[in-house]
């Protein structure tokens, strides 16, 4: 590998809060370490079609604070055809770029392990989704946002479902994964959480909320994961409605208001951190690689170990939220 002189960076896929924290941290680590940073507009869209834009320490001020990406974000279907790929490549040799740092999830990294195996770019992936889903990582850019939103949301429901005696399924994200609706679960002492890692039984969820009626439970929150077999809030609160006519049913579907707002302190620092290492991690020699954290200290990954393995839930937080709502 030739001496890297010219870096590319991207936002791909849903965007996280803390995307941008990232991008200023390979902006100003490049500029640093004495590189020149072009930043890739609309993820792999932009390098399909050549929106490709030099970026200076200046812009990316005053961006650290702020949800979205100043970059831009798409699901590019371009890329994933061969054509589409191609033209990438050649818009990467055009800008002379000698390496990219793609910022996002799954999908991301999904099309970054592809064009690696046909095209000879050093890649390095950071974890930005909001759905903590990957693997190699305890934790990703954007999630502990999420995570504080939906809690922020959850306690002021937990208000009007007390005040009217009412039982509310509310829906987070997590099309794959119950992340999200586990630790939220936790933070707001919900009643139950349905993820899409473990089995839903609708006649379990019954039994447990008639013992919880009896022991005078007066309202109650119920989380469930976009995802969770059960086919999302709206359909399980129709289930348990029919059968359970001691509580008035309400659901609430949190939805995109769970990827927007301005990051945490924690999403901060995490994405300040890996986005410095990304631009180490180059330097040294690194590629297709994902740069995440372990145990509090930054971590590298192969990228196809990062999609293809699966993380799992931690039991011990299942246990949690059964041993805290006796
Ligand atoms: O992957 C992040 C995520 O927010 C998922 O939790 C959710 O299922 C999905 O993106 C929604 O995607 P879109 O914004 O394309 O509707």
């Amino acid at each position: 590998m030739g001496k890297i002189k010219k870096i590319g960076v991207l936002t791909s896929g849903g965007d996280s809060p803390g995307m941008n924290a990232a991008i200023r941290a390979v902006v100003r680590a490049g500029i640093f370490n004495g590189l020149e940073v072009y930043g890739i507009r609309h993820g792999y869209k932009g390098l399909v079609n050549n929106h490709i834009k030099r970026l200076k320490s200046y812009s990316v001020s005053n961006i650290i604070q702020r949800g979205g990406t100043i970059l831009k974000t798409a699901r590019c279907k371009d890329f994933l055809t061969k054509e589409g790929r191609k033209q990438a490549y050649n818009n990467i040799k055009e800008n002379e770029l000698d390496a990219i740092i793609v910022i996002g999830g799954d999908g991301t990294f999904t099309g970054a392990t592809v064009f690696a195996k046909e095209y000879n770019i050093p890649i390095i992936g950071l974890p930005g989704t909001i759905d903590n889903d990957l693997y190699g990582t305890d934790f990703t850019i954007g999630y502990d946002t999420a995570l504080n939103t939906v809690i922020e949301a959850v306690d002021k429901i937990r208000d009007t479902a007390s005040a009217h005696n009412r039982l509310f399924f509310v829906e987070v994200m997590g099309r794959d994964a119950g992340f999200i609706a586990l630790r939220s679960a936790i933070s707001c002492g919900a009643e139950a959480v349905l993820i899409p890692e473990i089995e839903t039984h609708a006649e379990d969820l019954l039994d447990y909320l008639e013992d919880g009626f009896t022991r005078k439970k007066s309202s109650g929150i119920i989380i469930v994961a976009e995802g969770d077999q059960s086919g999302g809030a709206f359909e399980i609160a129709k289930k348990i409605e029919k059968d359970f006519i001691n509580y008035d049913v309400r659901v609430t579907i949190l939805g995109h208001i769970q990827r927007g707002g301005s990051p945490t302190a924690f999403d901060r620092v995490t994405a300040s951190t890996l986005g410095v290492a990304a631009v180490k991690a180059l330097l040294g020699g690194e590629k297709n690689i994902m740069v995440g954290l372990q145990n509090n200290s930054v971590a590298y990954v192969p990228l196809e170990k990062a999609i293809k393995h699966h993380k799992t839930i931690k039991k011990s937080l299942l246990d949690l939220v059964k041993v805290l709502n006796i």
